[in-house]
């Protein structure tokens, strides 16, 4: 049978949420100022991700905090914001786009997530990711590395929050390291997983000898958690999708929205066009009707 590009549906589902496109933003890439919002707005994003936000607003690390290569990019920004008041003014007229809007929060420590997360949600995010995962706040680890922590979090969080609520995770490099996150997260329930936030502690050498840092570790880490929850609870997959066929990866290792960072900030928001064309390409050759058919069906040797 051969699929009419019109036929392959490209939307989804997440935690009752539907994204016109299962494409959108990476929280940081262009999401920080209400002109990037509003033009993510009126790109074909299937949605508007914030930048996360802190209780102050942050300038970030000094530069240089972002290097771009083949397949992906590290980065040093720390947090850079606007502060979480003025995303609280920004996302009623955000939601006037007709497409979801996601807004990332973090916090320097667990009093402040909870402070931004109660305050955001009376705002009408669609929903609330929870970055337990910034590698570059000095003095400051990443949270998805303590376990009490994300749970305690993540239990205070979700008191005050009227929206599905997901957590940003950091890239895990050990399975016991996935294992124990997935009982926390057994234990107080999230409504989806952003995987994976920014690889720390990276350094890229020599850009002639270019090598892709973040897509396997990305694509190890949805398969893991699509694995410890059956394909029960929905992820988004971010990291390294440049092209149709790195979204297709992330949709076969079990992500059901992908998310576009480096790509998105070299190209800006008419990339989500040119990815979303990529992507109706590959699922149509692939004989896939939509890109919800394709979801977690990785063959595993
Ligand atoms: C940043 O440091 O701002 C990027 C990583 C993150 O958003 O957590």
């Amino acid at each position: 049978m051969t699929l009419s590009r019109d036929t392959v549906d490209l939307s989804c589902t997440i935690a009752g949420v539907r994204f016109p496109l299962c494409l959108m933003n990476a929280s940081g890439a262009l999401c920080v100022t209400r002109a990037e919002l509003e033009a993510l707005g009126r790109s074909r994003a299937g949605a508007i991700v914030t930048k996360s936000m802190t209780l102050e607003a942050r300038a970030g690390n000094p530069e240089p905090r972002y290097y771009p290569f083949a397949g992906g990019s590290i980065n040093s920004m720390g947090l850079p914001n606007l502060g979480y008041r003025a995303y609280a003014e920004l996302i009623p007229t955000l939601k006037g786009f007709g497409k979801p809007v996601v807004a990332s929060v973090a916090g320097l420590c667990e009093d402040d997530f909870r402070e931004i997360a109660r305050t955001i949600s009376k705002a009408g995010p669609d929903l609330i990711e929870v970055n337990l995962s910034c590698p570059n706040l000095p003095g400051k680890p990443q949270i998805g590395y303590d376990f009490e922590a994300s749970e305690r979090l993540i239990r205070s969080v979700r008191a005050v929050v009227d929206c599905p609520m997901g957590v940003k995770l950091p890239p895990y490099f050990d399975p016991a390291h996935h294992a124990a996150m997935a009982e926390v997260l057994k234990r107080a329930p999230v409504d989806f997983l952003s995987l994976i936030n920014s690889v720390g502690n990276a350094l890229v050498i020599d850009p002639d000898r270019e090598s892709v840092v973040i897509k396997p570790v990305a694509l190890a880490n949805v398969r893991a958690f699509w694995k410890a929850f059956d394909g029960r609870i929905p992820i988004i997959g971010v990291g390294g999708v440049v092209s149709g066929t790195d979204a297709f990866e992330h949709l076969l290792a079990g992500a059901s929205v992908v998310q576009i960072g480096t790509a998105l900030v070299e190209e800006g928001p008419k990339v989500f066009d040119r990815i979303a064309g990529e992507l109706q390409a590959v699922l149509q050759k692939k004989g896939y009707p939509s890109a919800t058919a394709a979801v977690g069906r990785l063959k595993e040797l």
